[in-house]
């Protein structure tokens, strides 16, 4: 006998009626994505787009340019706001919490620039508003951090978080390509923002580590708080040196908690071991270990870009309105005042074409030196705050990868002083 009429029904889901903002990459994914999954009773009534002479792969009659055209429509329920345009989204954003409507979007340079605003229009509202396309695209990673960790004792968060730059560094590292060609490829095959200054020069991976603070550990801060570099600074001799000591190079975003109240955060070019899970991350995935106190490490793979990968986040949050759900912000709203620093010490390779590019006196300790022709190089100690606030390692022939572990615990360089240099013979 069946048992299944004994089972109590699941709370009947809400209609959801859509309104789409963008029909690019991912809306145009999202639109693909709903014709197959019929069974989630959520309909599209109308698209926004910018450009009207635009040929559609869909029905003229779809589309509009008239945002009132959604925001006014009171049948609209749901806006899923996908386009690339951050100010745009913003006001379109805003306006529909304002009005009680759900909104999906996969915009994290508007989520990270406004998150503190956006999180008042939340509860102000009582609209639910996901964005689990913003963060690694297919990985469910917000929804994790904010649930499963909620009573454990998440220590750290880091990975590959942006598909565009993991993309251009495997065809430029693997497969010979020269940089322009990889970031061309990448574009080509909608892995890239329409600004890909976003990608390779390290925002986008800012963005949405600023957006993983909030969920991870209740820490709301601006992404230019954040200690960040993109990739254009490698040069093809860092590469050869990643090889002779059989490491990759990976675009690398951390967050860390250094004690109880203070969190470290950065995103950096950085050298990864082969038997670091994130060397098998290649091409458009992205990667990210949790650790936590009690459930030690977890590994999260998955496609990190794309049409059809950002669309099937975007269609969970879809579904996840059935049944209205919303983020809590649990962590950020017990106060549990853990804040960023830029006090603790990191381990990092710098080289340079010249020398003198080098500021020697910034570090606290030079483990390697290495003095050639076109290419310095050394391994040492620095503080993170004399990065965060000085810009000679962002100068044109300077670049800065960290170390396997750049994180250096327990020793209090203040205490040491320059003697290491003295000693290195370098001062
Ligand atoms: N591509 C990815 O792999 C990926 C992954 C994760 C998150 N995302 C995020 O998803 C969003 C969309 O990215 P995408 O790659 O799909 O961009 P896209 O291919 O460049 O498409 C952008 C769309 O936005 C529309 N648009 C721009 N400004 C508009 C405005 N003011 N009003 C109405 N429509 C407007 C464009 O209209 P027209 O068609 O008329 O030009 C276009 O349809 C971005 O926030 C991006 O960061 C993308």
């Amino acid at each position: 006998m069946s048992t299944k009429k004994n089972i109590p029904a699941l709370p009947i889901s809400k209609k959801l009626t859509i309104g789409l903002f963008g029909f690019g990459v991912v809306g145009k994914g999202l639109y693909e994505v709903l014709q197959s999954t019929p069974a989630l009773q959520a309909g599209i009534k109308t698209i926004c787009i910018k450009n009207a002479d635009k040929k559609r792969s869909i029905p003229a009659e779809h589309f509009t340019t008239d945002p009132r055209a959604i925001l006014e429509d009171e049948e609209i329920n749901v806006v899923v706001e996908l386009i690339d345009d951050a100010d745009a989204a913003y006001s379109i954003v805003k306006e529909a919490l304002q009005k009680g409507k759900a909104v999906v979007s996969a915009n994290k340079k508007m989520i990270a620039a406004h998150f503190e605003e956006l999180l008042r229009l939340q509860f102000e509202h009582e609209a639910a508003f996901l964005y689990e396309g913003s963060c690694c695209a297919s990985i469910p990673i917000i929804r994790n951090l904010e649930e499963y960790y909620d009573n454990d004792l998440l220590s750290s968060v880091k990975g590959i978080v942006n598909g565009s730059t993991n993309f251009i560094l495997t065809k430029i590292f693997e497969e010979g390509l020269s940089f322009k060609d990889a970031l061309l490829q990448a574009q080509q095959l909608g892995f890239a923002e329409s600004n890909p200054a976003l990608d390779i020069e390290g925002h986008d991976a800012a963005n949405k580590l600023s957006i993983l603070l909030a969920h991870g550990f209740g820490t709301i801060t601006k992404p230019t708080e954040i200690l960040y570099n993109g990739i254009t600074p490698i040069k093809e001799t860092d590469a050869e040196v990643a090889k002779q000591k059989n490491l990759q190079i990976k675009l690398v975003a951390t967050a860390r908690k250094i004690n109880d109240t203070q969190l470290a955060a950065f995103v950096l070019p950085q050298f990864v071991a082969a038997d670091d899970e994130l060397a098998n991350v290649n091409n458009e995935f992205n990667g990210l270990i949790t650790e936590s106190s009690f459930a030690d490490k977890h590994f999260f793979k998955g496609r990190g870009a794309g049409a059809y990968p950002t669309a099937a986040a975007v269609l969970s949050d879809i579904a996840a309105l059935r049944y209205n759900y919303k983020y809590e912000y649990k962590k950020y709203l017990q106060q549990s005042g853990i804040s960023l620093t830029n006090d603790f010490y990191l381990k990092v390779f710098v080289s340079a074409t010249d020398i003198n590019l080098i500021e020697k006196d910034e570090f606290e300790w030079l483990e390697e030196w290495h003095n050639e022709s076109n290419n310095s190089w050394v391994v040492g100690i620095i503080h993170a705050q004399k990065l965060f606030s000085g810009n000679w390692w962002k100068e044109t022939g300077v670049s800065l990868i960290l170390t396997e572990n750049p994180i250096v615990e327990n020793v209090d360089y203040r205490k040491i002083g320059k003697k290491s240099l003295a000693l290195a013979g370098v001062l």
